[in-house]
Formats: C-alpha cells, sequence, structure tokens
C-alpha cells in the first residue's frame, strides 16, 4: 500500500481535526504530496510541518468547503501546484443531533451546507480533468448513519444519505471514463466529533486504524466500504429491520437521551 500511495497528489478536506489529520499523517509517511484542506488554517499549518518532516511535500489552503467559489480556487491551486490530482478526498464534515420536537432548521441547513454540498464542492472540480484523464478517484467519507434514519439524527443521517447517493451517481457515469469513486462508511472513530456522551458508540475504532481501513479502500478502488466488521454486520441487519420492529428497537439500542438540545458536533 505504501508503494500505491508513493508520488500521488492527494487532497484531503478536514485534515485539521481527528480523521482528516491522522490519514493526512499516513498518506505522508507513504510518500504522497498533499493537499490539506480546512478552515482553521494555524491547524493545517502545523499538521502541514508534521507531514513536511515526514518528506511529503504540502500545500495549505483554507477554505470553508460550503463555499463554492473558495472550493474552485482551492482545486486549481491544488492543480497548478502539483499538476494532477490523483485522489481527492471529501472528509470534512459536522455531526450533531437535531431532535424532531425542537427541530432546529438552522443546524438542519447548515450540516447539508457542509455534508452534501460541502462533498460535491470539494470533488466537482476535479471530474473534468479527471475524465479528460481518464484516471482519477473520488472518495467521500459518509456514516454508517447513512443506511437508516437513526434517533435525534434526522440531520446528520439524510446528509449522509444524500451524499452517498450523490457519489453512487457519480460512480455509475464516471466508470466508463476511467474515474473511479468510492464512499467509504465509516462507524464510531475516536476524534474530536465523537468525544461526548449523548448516545452510545459501540465497537469504536482508534484513528490511526481508521486510517488504514480508509487507505486500503481507495488504493482497492472500493465502490463502497463499511468498517468495521461488527458495525458492518449491525448495520446491514438494520438495514434488514421491519418498519415496526425499527420504530421500537433502534431509541432502545442507540441508548439516545430525550433531553438533548439540537446542535452541531
Ligand atoms: N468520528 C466518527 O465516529 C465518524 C463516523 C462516521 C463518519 N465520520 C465522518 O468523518 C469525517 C471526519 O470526522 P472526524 O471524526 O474527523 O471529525 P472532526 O474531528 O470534528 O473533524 C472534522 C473536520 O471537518 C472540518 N470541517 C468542518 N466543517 C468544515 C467546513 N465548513 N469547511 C471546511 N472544513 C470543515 C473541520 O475543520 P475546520 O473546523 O478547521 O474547518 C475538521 O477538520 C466527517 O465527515 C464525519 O461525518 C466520522
Amino acid at each position: 500500500m505504501k508503494d500505491w500511495f508513493h508520488g500521488k497528489a492527494v487532497l484531503i478536506t478536514g485534515a485539521s481535526s481527528g480523521m482528516g489529520w491522522d490519514l493526512a499523517l499516513l498518506l505522508a509517511s507513504y510518500g504522497a504530496k498533499l493537499v490539506l484542506v480546512a478552515r482553521r488554517a494555524q491547524k493545517l499549518e502545523a499538521l502541514a510541518a508534521e507531514c513536511e518532516a515526514l518528506g511529503a511535500e504540502v500545500l495549505v489552503c483554507s477554505g470553508d468547503v460550503s463555499d463554492r467559489e473558495r472550493m474552485a480556487a482551492v482545486a486549481a491551486e491544488a492543480q497548478e501546484r502539483f499538476g494532477f490530482i490523483d485522489i481527492a478526498i471529501a472528509n470534512a464534515g459536522v455531526g450533531g443531533l437535531n431532535p424532531a420536537p425542537r427541530f432546529d432548521l438552522a443546524i438542519h441547513e447548515k450540516t447539508h451546507a457542509i455534508n452534501v454540498l460541502g462533498t460535491a464542492n470539494t470533488l466537482a472540480p476535479f471530474i473534468r480533468p479527471m475524465v479528460a484523464a481518464g484516471r482519477g478517484q473520488l472518495i467521500g467519507i459518509s456514516s454508517l448513519a447513512a443506511f437508516r434514519g437513526l434517533p435525534n439524527a434526522a440531520s446528520y443521517a439524510s446528509s449522509k444519505a444524500a451524499q452517498a447517493r450523490m457519489l453512487e451517481s457519480w460512480r455509475v457515469d464516471l466508470r466508463p471514463h476511467g474515474v473511479a469513486v468510492s464512499c467509504i462508511h465509516p462507524g464510531f472513530i475516536v476524534s474530536p466529533m465523537t468525544a461526548h456522551d449523548q448516545f452510545q458508540m459501540p465497537f469504536m475504532v482508534p484513528v490511526r486504524k481508521s486510517s488504514l481501513h480508509i487507505a486500503r479502500a481507495i488504493a482497492k478502488r472500493r465502490a463502497v466500504y463499511l468498517y468495521p466488521w461488527p458495525m458492518r454486520l449491525l448495520t446491514l441487519v438494520n438495514r434488514l429491520l421491519p418498519t415496526w420492529l425499527f420504530d421500537r428497537l433502534i431509541p432502545k439500542l442507540s441508548g439516545q437521551r430525550d433531553d438533548i438540545e439540537p446542535h452541531i458536533l
């Protein structure tokens, strides 16, 4: 896998924290050239220094993924620096809870602006160059929450489902052009996003193990990848549950508290 990434130019959004930060470090150690994107420029500079210490060439581009024009400029800057971007990874995202009895439309809008439109704004500028070259990979970091409407998670689950469906359509459209599209669905990963106790998070995965899963899925050009395996299994069972059983079972199993106020994580 190390050789596979060596010399490839990889853009990663959400690199200032958690999964994106660790994935950047892993790929730097594999010899990839990196474009690091997030809003917090200082964090990105600190990460860039760590990646450079591992021998990687790095470009830092601060930006908000929900800003379409800024993301087009980021893509242009990335291509100017490295020529062709081999792999673009839309990892930036926000979590959060939005219980229906107190549903907050502003949180819903923001979640979709970042998780859905942010993915499109990040990846779409690379489609034409990749189609013209007949190669390239577009990656979205979705979630296992994409598969059913989990309690208190209308905004997050629907955003991850929309992101996954968009990537699925792109995958079909771009396959004949030599461009691979992957949708990766992590379970619960140790990161600032999961540093809370608002619901149960079984089979938690350390962030480096998560990065290895993601890197392997990319190298194998997996179309859809769910991990870790116990959560993959639970998700498959969950998808098969009839509605009447899902509605009664899932609120109990997820351990959601009913005193939660809507918020972004
Ligand atoms: N942790 C989990 O258990 C888990 C499970 C399934 C899926 N995921 C998904 O994995 C991805 C990474 O999550 P994480 O756990 O690493 O979360 P995290 O530690 O909270 O990091 C989120 C990253 O997204 C960036 N981001 C957020 N809004 C942004 C915006 N508007 N523009 C640009 N960057 C933005 C943040 O950077 P700035 O604040 O500097 O902009 C940060 O780097 C997310 O898409 C998340 O939904 C996580």
